[in-house]
């Protein structure tokens, strides 16, 4: 069962509740190399630092994603049709998503899927307000988990799942293509997915986005072990590690590690994890396509790709998918 929470917000019980944190950081500093799993980013603290990349003018993604919604949203809107059912997956603090929603005819509800529950309960309370006869229908979950979506107040013709940011390159190509496929089953017969994609291109300009002058994407990267000491009571020492992203051309995305500065230990719960000097612990990968790259994607995942919308200079991508073999609806 859902349980409600007092702000309206459905809880999916499935989310990892805290008391599992402990196990899933022991469970990846054990391994080798040690890595640690990219949604440990968005505590509150970490979703608002995204909010502040995106304003850093290094990082182009979110810019070239707005510019495009903003470009596109009536022949988006156009192409997902009437009485949609929007469920956005992290949906973070839904800036795009207004946009969308403003052309979208008769929605018949808006489900946001947002792992950090401040982020999510500021959002729909802004949308409360902007789209006052809209259905908010929000869930607290995990989108790389099974959801249970909440019942629509009537039926859709279509439940479109919309997962902007290119979130999906945080995953390697074997689990994007299971969560592709999770989705699929989500969002029915009828349904859709319509997905920001990032591109490949000059890996100067993808690294220059992933270390940003400012240094707002160190502190994101970093917050992830402030995060850890503040709920599991590790005592990571912040001066003692670095932030690192590359983007390796051969895989086709950024790697992003924290390094330690030098040889050190650290408690995490009971457990004493070794650090030698320069050690780099694997936190975040971003994937980057092109279009056939994701086309074939997609297809791994039974979908294929209905339309794609790019800007003049290919930096971005926002793609509706269908499953494939139900091209006419
Ligand atoms: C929100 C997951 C798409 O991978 O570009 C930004 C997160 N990490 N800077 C990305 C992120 C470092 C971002 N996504």
């Amino acid at each position: 069962m859902s349980s409600v929470q007092p702000c309206g917000v459905s809880d999916d019980e499935r989310r990892p509740p805290t008391n599992d944190l402990l196990e899933i950081a022991q469970r990846g500093l054990a391994l080798k190399p040690k890595r640690l799993p990219s949604w440990l980013f968005y505590d509150e603290r970490g979703s608002a630092l995204f909010e502040r990349i995106c304003e850093q003018p290094e990082y182009y993604l979110c810019r070239c994603e707005i510019a495009l919604m903003a470009e596109h949203a009536q022949s988006v809107a156009d192409t997902l049709g009437s009485e949609v059912r929007l469920v956005e997956y992290g949906s973070g603090n839904a800036h795009k998503t207004s946009m969308l929603l403003q052309h979208l005819q008769s929605p018949v509800a808006y489900v946001p899927v947002e792992i950090s529950p401040e982020p999510l309960r500021q959002s729909v309370e802004r949308l409360a307000v902007e789209f006052a006869s809209l259905p908010l229908q929000p869930l607290c979950a995990d989108f790389s988990k099974p959801l249970r979506l909440p019942i629509p107040p009537r039926a859709p013709r279509r439940t479109v799942l919309y997962f902007p940011g290119s979130t999906i390159g945080n995953f390697e190509n074997r689990e994007a293509a299971t969560l592709l496929r999770k989705m699929r089953n989500e969002m029915g017969d009828a349904g859709g997915i319509l997905i920001g994609v990032d591109l490949k291109k000059d890996p100067a300009v993808i690294e220059a986005a992933y270390n940003d002058r400012a240094r707002v994407t160190a502190a994101f990267t970093l917050n992830m072990l402030t995060r850890l000491n503040r709920e599991i009571g590790s005592n990571f020492e912040l001066s003692g590690f670095a932030h690192r992203a590359h983007y390796n051309p051969m895989a086709g995305r950024i790697e992003t590690y924290i390094v330690s500065r030098r040889e050190q230990q650290v408690k995490v719960g009971r457990v004493n994890v070794p650090f030698h000097e320069d050690e780099a612990m694997q936190v975040e990968y971003s994937c980057k396509y092109s279009l056939a790259d994701f086309a074939a994607l997609a297809a791994r995942a039974g979908l294929a790709v209905q339309q794609v919308w790019t800007d003049p200079e290919k930096m971005f991508s926002l793609q509706y998918l269908v499953r494939a073999g139900t091209r006419i609806h």
